[in-house]
């Protein structure tokens, strides 16, 4: 079972900065999950709300700032003195870290709040460009969102998150023409995971963050896991 750094190392670090995302690798994460969103001027960043407020001492929406804007807030310091100064990350940031690295990047879409019109096109171009098509997962709550990824790029590999009873997920799953499906874990169950087994649909839950579920998913046969505590899971599934 893969076990992937939600927002990187998360309970640890600042979520989503190159602090958590270092950290994810150096405690031996298989994956990263983080979240994108676009600027003013087009570029790809990496936080998880579309406000800023809350994880930098800046205030403000991502789609009404530039970079070079977002840039000059600090991302660290509200989970501790410790990470002052850390950044908003450009998506590229990510993939030269993940570059020398076989870990799979999950990449959340945010187009909920907020629409980021034109967002799919420059991700698969990036993602392209880099050499990081087989390694992406992209995921979004928004399904038209990946569903627009598929038809882009039908070599995409793609997954809707969702956190509800959906109904038989491995046919809704093959009309996305998704490769993966994220459900909430509370949303997965032995019978749903049979018939996705069955119809080769990959199921990777968020966000487990005890050892006992980690540990019941694992026997189930669940191909991955989304955590806040990458280090104390993968210690804990590691054990010898
Ligand atoms: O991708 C799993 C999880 O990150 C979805 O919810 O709100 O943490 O982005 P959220
Ligand atoms: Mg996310």
């Amino acid at each position: 079972m893969r076990i992937f750094a939600h927002r990187g190392n998360s309970s640890v670090y600042p979520e989503n900065t190159m602090a958590a995302f270092r950290s994810a690798l150096s405690v031996g994460a298989e994956g990263i999950e983080t979240d994108v969103h676009l600027t003013k001027d087009g570029i790809l960043v990496i936080t998880h709300d579309e406000e800023i407020s809350r994880v930098s001492d800046g205030k403000g929406q991502v789609k009404d700032m530039t970079l070079e804007e977002l840039q000059r807030y600090d991302f660290g310091s509200w989970k501790g003195d410790a990470y002052k100064g850390e950044k908003i990350p450009t998506l590229i940031e990510l993939l030269d870290l993940l570059k020398d690295t076989d870990l799979i990047l999950n990449i959340e879409i945010k187009m909920g709040f907020v629409l980021y019109p034109g967002i799919e096109e420059k991700l698969l171009e990036l993602i392209k460009a880099e050499g990081f098509l087989s390694r992406v997962i992209f995921s979004s709550f928004n399904h038209y969102s990946i569903a627009l990824i598929k038809q882009l790029e039908p070599e995409a590999k793609t997954a809707p998150l969702y956190e509800c009873g959906l109904f038989q997920p491995h046919e809704y799953a093959k009309t996305l023409g998704a490769s993966f499906i994220h459900p909430s874990y509370r949303s997965m169950d032995p019978r749903l995971l049979e018939d996705l087994k069955k119809n080769s649909i990959g199921v990777n839950l968020w966000t487990v963050n005890d050892i006992q579920t980690a540990q019941y998913f694992n026997t189930l046969g669940i191909d991955g896991i989304i955590t806040d505590h990458p280090e104390e899971l993968i210690q804990a599934l590691r054990r010898p």
